[in-house]
């Protein structure tokens, strides 16, 4: 990679934008120019970006003009109305919100499952949910193996995917309940400190929340096959960092769990945590700050036909958003598709 790029983050400031901006100097990503972005109230503050102080501006219809990529982590309000904004001044997008995932003139990339879905993009390019981003990392070789007829999911969501002030919420609250005071409930309708809330946004008419239709309808995208069956319940938990799921699936074909850990171990970007004997399993305080998707408590479900249970860790902040975002910048730098197609 001799090229260097210009390289705008949008929401420089929060959980994941400062993320974004670590990852991008560990990996050594190839940036000429470095221009952290956010509100109106951070315009002016100083920011790291690897050795280099860089000072963060306003977000502005004319952020992006001579920029070749952005990656956007304000939200979705945010992505809807500067996304199109970046791309039509020749900047590509890679966007970590909801605002264009489902969209099917823009690819949802997971580079460890449907890397070449990024050779078709027209200047966004979605970065799929949290949850699935793990998820599939660990399904997509059990999938090749023995194809997955329907999964159940259940999640454990850590509170820096709410973003900074939840973080924030939940030390704040941990401290007021063992002081003996009242929480202050500002994020959550509910308090969450010492507590699990079974509601991850919005409602939904079926009863359903949008996150699980969002482990849905991501899923058959990234896999690129609409018959796979994902039932989702998510459930945020007093947790920092690092997201947990226990993943129930039904295979065509019998699939050991001595064959499942073979290929997982084999796979990239996962990483085996498997031995209870000795109780290593993968747990949300080790996977924070790592880059992999840990897998473990494979075993088999014999309620079902071809029935395996897997529990699946990773750092929600790192790739379930920023690492993956920046793997995306990767691949599209190494096939030397970092500009907006005409
Ligand atoms: P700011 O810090 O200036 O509010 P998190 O998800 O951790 O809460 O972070 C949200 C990010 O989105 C922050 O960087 C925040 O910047 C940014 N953001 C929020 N509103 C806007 C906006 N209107 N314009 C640009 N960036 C915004």
């Amino acid at each position: 990679m001799s090229k260097k790029y210009r390289v705008a983050v949008v929401g420089a400031t929060g959980a994941v934008g400062h993320e974004m901006r670590a990852i991008l100097a560990e990996r050594r990503f190839p940036v000429s120019e470095i221009l952290p972005l956010a509100s109106e109230r951070s315009a002016g503050i100083d920011l790291e970006f690897g050795d280099e102080c860089v000072t963060c501006k306003e977000l502005t219809r004319d952020s992006f003009a001579g920029v070749d990529l952005a990656l956007f982590s304000a939200g979705a309000a945010i992505s809807r109305e500067y996304a199109p904004i970046a791309r039509d001044a020749g900047c590509v997008v890679i966007d970590n919100s909801s605002a264009w995932r489902m969209d099917p003139a823009v690819p949802l990339v997971v580079p460890e499952v449907n890397p070449d879905d990024a050779e078709w993009h027209k200047g966004i390019i979605a970065n799929p949910n949290c949850s699935t981003i793990q998820m599939v990392v660990a399904l997509k070789p059990l999938h090749d193996e023995a194809r997955i007829v329907r999964v159940v999911v259940s999640t454990y969501q850590a509170v820096s995917g709410t973003g900074a002030k939840a973080i924030t919420e939940l030390i704040r609250q941990s401290d007021e309940i063992l002081e003996g005071t009242a929480p202050l409930i500002q994020v959550y309708p509910y308090q969450i400190a010492f507590n699990c809330l079974p509601q991850i946004d919005a409602f939904l008419p079926d009863g359903g929340t949008k996150e699980e239709q969002k482990m849905v309808d991501e899923t058959k995208k990234i896999m690129g096959d609409d018959s796979i069956a994902v039932s989702a319940t998510c459930v945020r938990v007093p947790v920092y960092n690092g997201h947990s799921e226990s993943v129930n699936v039904q295979f065509e074909r019998d699939l050991s769990p001595e064959r499942a850990r073979e290929l997982l171990a084999a796979a990239p970007g996962v990483e085996l945590r498997d031995d209870p004997a000795n109780l290593l399993y993968p747990m949300p305080i080790t996977a924070t700050g790592t880059d992999p998707v840990y897998v473990g408590r494979i075993r088999r479900d014999s309620t079902i036909p071809h029935g395996l249970n897997l529990w699946v860790v990773a750092d929600n902040v790192r790739k379930g958003a920023a690492l993956n975002a920046v793997q995306i910048a990767e691949l599209l730098a190494e096939r030397d598709l970092i500009r907006v197609p005409r």
